[in-house]
């Protein structure tokens, strides 16, 4: 157990299902939701850039809603459900219209932000009617930051996986949280 000015701290117990998979762990309640991903979990795909809120690279789904997994503690999301980029095609699965998407788009460079990027983008093309606008997907994912792309190509990744969507090619998010 750690210490904390030499006082244990204490852990709690927590069970959380990440991708349709229950993953229980003794965490510190400081413990960030990112850590317990990467760490308990084994999920690297969810990744970390700042740990201040600023990049969204740690984005993921919390009970279908985008969240900056650093931005809260492991225990807010105990007995809740989590999707990480590893869950939109888990386990061999076709890949789903946004990942294909982004790769006939060319929305990505070195990828760090990618799944974080998918993740806050993944609600909004699952929820789109009609022809997803620049603007509504750059609002979507203003709290993700990518130091490569310029982000052209991954607003015309957004808006292409939300027609292939609408059109049957596909879902936006599989795996066992849509959102
Ligand atoms: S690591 Fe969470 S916002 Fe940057
Ligand atoms: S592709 Fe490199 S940071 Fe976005």
């Amino acid at each position: 157990m750690s210490t904390d000015g030499g006082n244990p701290v204490p852990r709690r117990s927590i069970r959380v299902e990440v991708n349709g998979r229950q993953v229980a762990a003794e965490v510190e309640p400081r413990l960030l939701l990112v850590h317990f991903l990467r760490w308990q979990a084994g999920l690297t795909g969810t990744r970390v850039g700042c740990d201040t809120t600023s990049c969204g690279a740690c984005t993921v789904l919390l009970d279908g809603s985008a969240v900056k997994a650093c931005t809260m503690f492991a225990v807010q999301a105990g007995g809740r459900k989590v999707t990480t980029v590893e869950g939109l095609a888990p386990d061999g699965a076709p890949l789903t219209s946004l990942q294909e998407a982004f790769w006939a788009e060319h929305g990505l460079q070195c990828g760090y932000c990618t799944p974080g990027l998918l993740m806050a983008a993944a609600k909004l093309v699952a929820d789109a009617e009609g022809e997803l606008r620049d603007e509504d997907v750059r609002e979507a994912i203003s709290g993700n930051l990518c130091r490569c792309t310029g982000y052209v190509n991954v607003v015309a990744a957004i808006r292409r996986a939300a027609r292939l969507t609408r059109s049957g090619g596909g879902p936006a998010a599989a795996g066992p949280e849509r959102p």
